[in-house]
């Protein structure tokens, strides 16, 4: 921390104060005089000074960079910040899931990988995970996921048995709870580990021409984990390590940097495709979709106040600029309501004015007023449409939309089935074709140790199930390695 100048302490209106460190009272034994404003105000302050945290991903570290286009992917959309040349400003915030503010860096479980690019044409939000696919399909289930991985009700601990529970009465978990149970499940930092848009989007080209897009930041860092034990021990020494990590390497230089890459769908060929391309607990294997490059992100910039610009970033996958659109998946859908509705509540109506959530372009909203506001409105007439000048939409300035063609019933259904989905089959190809022998070594170990921790006898049995319906042979050394209840 530098020292900073000198300066005489003012109170918040900037009037000088006479002491920091005695209060105004009758004789130097009290009392305290109510008269004393400075007192009271820092005193009123101090109990106002915390936002609720993240109801998910309250733990986080983030930094601002830059994203450089390096190859030409124009056919595919006509985003401004994926044309060739250009150079964009970002804020990145990675997080673990589950754990309070407090929480160790370590604790198993998916990192948040949330990315805003302050874009020529408005902000542009990314908020994908360091992992390409999702525990559920459904946004209806995700509330109830959560619950399961948080704490009980009665004595606030968390629980295994819940996580079982929720997992193996819900079989589409059985991709993610893969991956989390291996290597990736305990990144060695933030530096360390790739993000993944996850969810199918769309893109739209100069032309109007339609495609599914799935995005993937590769760490130029190279991908390394912790060992199960390697993260218990870490998590007593420094909850804060990965915190610690990506701020010591932005200081000294040492700029992290991931690689984009996407593959790329033909718009046509969703509806023929072997697996739903929408459902999110599934990848496009990259022999069907190969990658192509678009760039590199580079965070070079630690944030000058970390509640400012961290814990008030304000990601919002319903921030999607002209080029780029959602597309029919389920959980994308529900999201794109949800993130908005939560920085309403966790830092108030106008979150949009504060540093990290301000584009870097003029605002023409109509919206005015609400707690905390400290942007003029723009406009003379506060409404549209109007005969004073004020700002118009235009169909032209967005250009084509990025939608799809939607009829049918109302229903309370899965996805339509494509004929090689099923809930076990990619995760089994990673246990049998991805993981080498020591990493399925590691995984079996990662996952006896967790069901043997609380597991009751009816979920353990159900849990053994699942991962001999993910391999028969993963199934049985699980079943041979853990400690029964
Ligand atoms: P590939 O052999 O082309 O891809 C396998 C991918 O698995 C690698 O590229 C790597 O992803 C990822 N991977 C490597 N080690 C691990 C690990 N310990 N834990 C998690 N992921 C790891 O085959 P396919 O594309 O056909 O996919 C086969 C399986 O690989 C899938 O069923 C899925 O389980 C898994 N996978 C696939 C991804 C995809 O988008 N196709 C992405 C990640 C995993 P990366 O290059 O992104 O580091
Ligand atoms: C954070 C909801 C699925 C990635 C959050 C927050 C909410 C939320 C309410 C807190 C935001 C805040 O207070 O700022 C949901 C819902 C989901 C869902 C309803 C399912 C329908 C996902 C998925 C991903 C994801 C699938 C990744 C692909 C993130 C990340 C953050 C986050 C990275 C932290 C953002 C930050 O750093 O501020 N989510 N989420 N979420 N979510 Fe989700």
């Amino acid at each position: 921390m530098s020292t900073p100048d000198v300066q005489h302490t003012t109170n918040n209106a900037g009037i000088a104060v006479e002491s920091d460190e005695h209060s105004l009272t009758v004789g130097p034994d009290g009392p305290i005089l109510l008269q004393d404003h400075y007192l009271i105000e820092k005193m009123a302050q101090f109990n106002r000074e915390r936002v609720p945290e993240r109801v998910v991903h309250a733990k986080g570290s983030g930094a601002y960079g830059r994203f450089e286009v390096t190859n030409d992917v124009s056919q595919f959309t006509k985003a401004a910040l994926f044309q060739p040349g250009r150079t964009t400003r970002m804020l990145a915030r990675f997080s673990t899931v589950a754990g309070e503010q407090g929480s160790p860096d370590t604790w198993r479980d998916p990192r948040g990988f949330a990315l805003k690019f302050y874009t020529e044409q408005g902000n542009y939000d990314l908020v994908g995970n360091n992992t390409p696919v999702f525990f559920v399909r459904d946004t209806i289930k995700f509330q109830d996921f959560i619950r399961s991985q948080k704490r009980r009700p009665d004595n606030g601990l968390r629980d295994n048995d819940m996580q079982w529970d929720f997992w193996t009465l819900s079989p589409e978990s059985a991709h993610q709870v893969t991956w989390l149970m291996g290597d990736r499940g305990i990144p060695r930092t933030y530096r360390h580990m790739n993000g993944y848009g996850s969810h199918t989007y769309m893109w739209v080209n100069g032309a109007g021409t339609r495609f599914w897009v799935k995005y993937h930041f590769k760490t130029d860092q190279g991908i390394d984990f912790l060992t199960q034990a390697e993260a218990d021990e870490l998590a007593g020494q420094n909850a804060d390590a990965h915190r610690q990590d990506l701020w010591e390497a932005i200081e000294r230089g040492d700029h992290p940097s991931w690689t984009l890459y996407v593959q790329v769908m033909p718009f046509e060929d969703a509806p023929d495709y072997r697996f739903n391309p929408f459902d999110l607990t599934k990848v496009w294997p990259h022999g069907d979709y190969p990658l192509i490059e678009v760039g590199r992100m580079t965070l070079d910039t630690n944030p000058e106040d970390y509640f400012v610009h961290i814990e008030q970033a304000a990601f919002e996958p319903s921030n999607m600029v002209p080029g780029i659109g959602p597309s029919p998946d389920k959980m994308l859908l529900g999201r794109l309501f949800s993130y908005p509705d939560t920085h309403r509540y966790r830092i108030g109506p106008n979150y949009a004015q504060l540093p990290p959530n301000r584009p870097h372009v003029p605002v023409h909203s109509y919206a005015k007023d609400g707690p905390m506001r400290f942007e003029p409105a723009r406009t003379g007439a506060p409404y549209a449409p109007n005969s004073y000048g004020g700002p118009a939409a235009s169909a032209q300035a967005y250009g084509d939309i990025a939608g799809w063609q939607a009829a049918g019933e109302m229903v309370r259904e899965a996805y339509t089935r494509h004929r090689e989905d099923d809930d076990f089959g990619q995760p089994g190809t990673m246990v049998r074709e991805v993981l080498d022998d020591a990493a399925r070594d590691r995984l079996v170990g990662n996952v006896a140790g967790h069901l043997s921790d609380g597991v009751s006898a009816p979920v353990l049995e159900r849990a053994l199930a699942y991962w001999r319906s993910i391999d028969q042979q993963i199934g049985d050394r699980i079943a041979a390695a853990v400690k029964r209840p």
